[in-house]
C-alpha cells in the first residue's frame, strides 16, 4: 500500500455546504500546451447551444494582480520568491472570486475556468512550496469546484505543442524539468469529482466527456 499523496489532505468542507449555489463550477487544469482554453471555449459553446448560461474565465486574470503577474513573468520569474509569487496569485484569485466566480454561480450560471488554485499547488509547488499547505491556505477562502477536469499530456508532447504554437524556445515557465514537477503534482491530485482526460483526444470528444460528467446536474435542472 502506498501512502496517500501529500498534496491531498482530507477536506470535506465543500461537501458540508450543499446546496452551495445554483450554478455549476467547472475547473480545467493541466500543464502548458494541453489545450485547456480550447476545451473551455468548446464546452461553453456546447452548453450555450443547450440554452445554458455560461461564464468563462481563467487565471491569472486580466485584473490588476493578474497583469502584474504577467509582467513579472516576462521580466524573469525567478526574481520573485515562490512565496511572493503565491501571494500574488492568491490576491488575484480573491478578487476573481468576488468579481466573477461567486456572482456567476449565485445567478445559476455554469462558471468554467482555465486554471484555479490547483495551478498554484502545481506551479508554486514545483518551485519548492508544499502543495498540501497551498491547498489548505486556499480552502480558507476558495470553494472547490463541482467538477475538476485535468488534461493529461506527457511533458515532451507538451513542449512540442508549446514550440509549435509559439515558434520560440521554452521560457522560464516551461523548462522541461520544471514542467515535470508541475505534472507530478497534477498526477497526485484528488477531488471528489475528478475527470482525467487524455489531451490527445479530439476537441469534440473532450467536450463530450465533460458534458457527460455534468450529466446529473444537467438532468436535475430539466
Ligand atoms: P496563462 O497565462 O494561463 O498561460 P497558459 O496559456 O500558458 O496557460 O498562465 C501563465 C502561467 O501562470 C502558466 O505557466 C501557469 C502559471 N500559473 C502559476 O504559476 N500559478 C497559478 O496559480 C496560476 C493560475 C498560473
Amino acid at each position: 500500500m502506498s501512502p496517500p499523496p501529500e498534496s491531498n489532505p482530507p477536506s470535506q468542507k465543500h461537501l458540508d455546504e450543499t446546496p452551495r449555489w445554483l450554478g455549476y463550477f467547472v475547473v480545467v487544469e493541466g500543464i502548458d500546451g494541453t489545450g485547456k482554453s480550447t476545451l473551455v471555449g468548446g464546452l461553453a459553446e456546447s452548453l450555450r447551444g443547450r440554452g445554458i448560461a455560461c461564464v468563462t474565465s481563467g487565471e491569472p486574470t486580466d485584473g490588476p494582480h493578474g497583469r502584474k503577474i504577467r509582467e513579472l513573468a516576462k521580466s524573469g520569474r525567478y526574481d520573485v520568491s515562490p512565496e511572493d509569487e503565491l501571494a500574488l496569485f492568491i490576491e488575484d484569485r480573491k478578487e476573481h472570486l468576488q468579481r466573477l466566480i461567486k456572482p456567476g454561480l449565485g445567478e445559476g450560471k455554469v462558471v468554467i475556468l482555465d486554471r484555479y488554485f490547483y495551478s498554484s499547488m502545481a506551479y508554486q509547488g514545483a518551485r519548492g512550496l508544499d502543495p498540501a499547505v497551498i491547498r489548505a491556505r486556499h480552502l480558507e477562502f476558495a470553494p472547490e469546484p463541482d467538477l475538476l477536469v485535468i488534461l493529461e499530456l506527457d511533458v515532451e508532447q507538451s513542449l512540442e505543442r508549446i514550440h509549435a504554437s509559439r515558434k520560440g524556445g521554452a521560457d522560464e515557465f516551461e523548462g522541461r524539468e520544471y514542467l515535470g514537477r508541475v505534472a507530478a503534482v497534477f498526477d497526485d491530485l484528488v477531488h471528489p469529482n475528478l475527470l482525467r482526460l487524455d489531451a490527445g483526444l479530439s476537441p469534440e470528444d473532450l467536450v463530450g466527456r465533460v458534458v457527460e460528467a455534468m450529466g446529473p446536474w444537467l438532468e436535475d435542472r430539466g
